[in-house]
């Protein structure tokens, strides 16, 4: 597993990584550990604040990351992977910034078959969700991870995976204490306050030949005021795992969770396809009984919301039957 980038790391990055372990440490310290002057370290600090990562600065100590916010690295990634994981993963890197890690694996080369590369990143500058629209995570507050994989051929059911992804990263929330995790279809984590993250899976694939997919992932743990805003201008309202268990574990330790979970899906899904995963699905289910709006095809659905059958479509029992979708989006009556 290759797990260090060879590029030299951006200043910020290296005063952020070496700022990880929540103690205070001066300017002065910064600077002859990181052989740079203060002014450079000075300025580093400021760029952190500038793109809201929070800092705590105190006279005569020096500056710390705030309560909860923690780096991404690879090697303490890699540390809590069990064995069969780390054997599975060709590539894992954390970008400072970067676009948008599912477009750095869509246009890069696939894993061989059965390996997967993962990318995570500190900022996207261009991150996207589904339907087009853009994913706002605040640097050092979120998580953003893809993983590429490559399906020798096409898998049964492959619009089904995103489902069972949302299962695989719920499952690893639950794990770590974050429980109360639900899902709603296709893809949405969600909890009562609102939205914790979201799935994106895209693909290249040629006619008969190996699918190239990357799923990605994007989990709020730590969202202030100006992401929370940002995210409300998308049109979801967002929750984040901080307010979902009062303090925020490591995201390290977060990615290392559902990174197991993924892999061992990605090695099972050409054999086990959804099936195995619906009952799971559908204890986490947010619409069950609950009056929704589906637009599909430029077409607007009212109904209830029954559940998914077994390639994961949504079932909606309208006045004239149940009706079937496999992709849509779906609102919920504020009252129901
Ligand atoms: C959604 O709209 O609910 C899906 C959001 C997916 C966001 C993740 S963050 C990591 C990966 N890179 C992206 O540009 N998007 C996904």
């Amino acid at each position: 597993m290759s797990r260090a980038d060879p590029q030299p790391l951006p200043l910020p990055q290296r005063v952020f990584q070496r700022l990880d372990d929540g103690s205070f440490l001066s300017g002065e310290t910064l600077a002859a550990e990181l052989s740079v002057t203060r002014a450079a370290i000075w300025k580093a600090v400021e760029q952190l604040r500038d793109i809201g990562v929070r800092l705590d600065a105190q006279t005569h100590k020096g500056y710390r990351l705030a309560p909860g916010v923690s780096a991404l690295a690879p090697a303490k990634i890699s540390s809590l992977l069990p064995a069969e994981t780390k054997a599975r993963i060709e590539a894992l890197l954390v970008e400072w910034e970067i676009e948008s890690t599912n477009t750095r694996l869509l246009e890069a080369l696939p894993p061989r078959a059965g390996f997967a590369a993962a990318v995570l990143a500190e900022q996207q500058t261009g991150g996207r969700g589904r339907r087009g629209r853009g994913w706002v995570a605040p640097p050092g507050g979120a998580i953003c991870l893809s993983v590429a994989w490559q399906f020798p051929d096409m898998p049964a059911d492959l619009s089904a995976l995103s489902l069972a992804v949302g299962v695989a990263v719920a499952d690893a929330l639950d794990e770590l204490g974050l429980g109360d995790v639900r899902l709603k279809w296709p893809n949405d984590l969600v909890t009562a306050r609102g939205k914790l993250g979201g799935i994106l899976i895209e693909m290249r694939a040629e006619s008969g030949g190996p699918v190239h997919v990357v799923v990605g992932i994007g989990i709020n743990v730590l969202l202030d005021e100006s992401a929370r805003a940002a995210v409300a201008a998308t049109g979801n309202q967002a929750d984040d795992l901080r307010a979902q268990r009062g303090a925020v574990p490591d995201r390290n330790v977060i990615v290392a969770s559902v990174l197991r979970r993924l892999v061992a899906l990605l090695v099972d899904f050409p054999r086990k396809g959804l099936i195995t995963q619906i009952d799971r699905w559908s204890r986490r289910d947010a619409l069950e009984g609950r009056e929704i709006r589906v637009e599909s095809s430029g077409e607007l659905t009212r109904g209830v919301a029954r559940g998914i059958d077994a390639h994961g479509a949504l079932l909606v029992e309208t006045p004239d039957g149940v009706q079937r979708f496999i992709s849509g989006e779906v609102s919920v009556r504020a009252d129901s």
